[in-house]
């Protein structure tokens, strides 16, 4: 790993606390076989190990979006890459997101998920940077809150797009760097 970057999550610190979660989500939605969609890109890394550890028969579908604006800054308008293939209608959806940050993301993913009338739907995010929220989003399992800083790795986007395969979450120990 390069000097220029710190950890803020180690490998193992994840893998023990996406264990924990999987628990929870397994007890919470026991007696459902619950459509899982990883929020693309980000989400399919944390997806795979949770999926991996959950005692639930579930099916997988995918949902893909991204925001306009500067790479390290989200503005507000998202854009579907990539829609689901089967309705969801009277399914028990369980979306798998990296990260929070402004919450305008998952709002939209949200809002255009409870239109196609699911059963249920929860929400399983890894990383939450709390102090950035600026729309109230509903998180029924959050792995870590984090401090504000561009964070990467483990499935996240890094600077030029790439570190998406690290094993670890970083950041720029100069986050100067990543705007650039
Ligand atoms: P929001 O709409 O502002 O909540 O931003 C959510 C999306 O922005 C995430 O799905 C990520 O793709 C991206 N994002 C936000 N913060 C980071 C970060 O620290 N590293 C990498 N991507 C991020």
């Amino acid at each position: 790993m390069g000097s220029d970057r710190e950890v803020i999550l180690r490998e193992e610190e994840i893998a023990a606390r996406v264990s924990a979660m999987a628990g929870e989500i397994s007890r919470a939605l026991a007696g459902t076989s619950p459509v899982l969609i990883p929020l693309l890109k980000g989400g399919f890394v944390f997806a795979a190990d949770l999926m991996r550890r959950l005692d639930l028969d579930v099916t997988v579908e995918f949902l893909g979006a991204a925001s306009y604006g500067e790479e390290t800054e989200s503005s507000g308008e998202v854009r579907l890459t990539l829609d689901t293939s089967a309705p969801l209608a009277g399914k028990h959806v369980l979306l798998v997101e990296d990260i929070v940050d402004t919450g305008l993301t998952l709002a939209y993913i949200q809002k255009l998920i409870r239109s196609r009338s699911p059963a249920s739907l929860s929400t399983a995010v890894l990383l939450d940077k709390k102090a950035r929220r600026q729309v109230e989003v509903e998180l029924t399992w959050t792995g870590f809150v984090i401090p504000d800083r561009f964070v990467f790795g483990y499935g996240l986007d890094g600077p030029g797009g790439a570190c998406r395969n690290l094993r670890d979450v970083v950041a720029l120990k100069d986050e100067r760097l990543a705007d650039g």
